[in-house]
């Protein structure tokens, strides 16, 4: 059983698009051991998005990440942090299949909708970012 954290980001919020894509987690067959909204602060965001702090696309990349509320979501199941990254599609939406989350419901590189941990390592580093241990629940499944 593995863990992944996924963000649904301000534009999906803004949009109306968070049930939508929370159903096809859940459709997969995922579970939710944490469900959180916030918004993101600059502190942060610097935090989470580490290793991109220097890049050159991080200015926007902040902006938009603190530009309104986002869902912060603890997902569970098999494999779960390779399986959502193919469902969330590529990370720029014109390069994502059809029937991928980003190529379903986006258009743009930065506004990309969802966020998924790249590594098993990624999402322990990053599901401590946002949930404390105590906020998430333990699933028991037979998955
Ligand atoms: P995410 O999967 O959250 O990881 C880092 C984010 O930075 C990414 O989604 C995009 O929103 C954004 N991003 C990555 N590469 C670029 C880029 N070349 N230009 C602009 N934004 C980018």
């Amino acid at each position: 059983m593995e863990r992944t954290l996924i963000l649904l980001k301000p534009d999906a919020v803004e949009r109306r698009l968070c049930g939508r894509i929370m159903a096809r987690i859940e459709d997969r067959g995922f579970k939710f051991a944490g469900v959180k909204m916030l918004k993101v602060t600059p502190e942060l965001s610097r935090q989470h998005y580490a290793e991109h702090v220097s890049k050159p696309f991080y200015p926007l990349l902040e902006s938009f990440i603190t530009s309104g509320p986002i869902i912060a979501l603890c997902v569970e199941g098999p494999e779960a942090v390779r399986v959502m990254r193919d469902m969330m599609g590529k990370t720029n939406c014109r390069d994502s299949a059809p029937g991928t989350i980003r190529g379903d419901f986006g258009l743009s590189r930065q506004m990309n909708l969802i966020h998924g941990s790249d590594s098993i390592e990624s999402a322990a580093r990053e599901i401590a970012i946002y949930f404390k241990p105590e906020e998430l629940i333990a699933t028991t499944s037979a998955l």
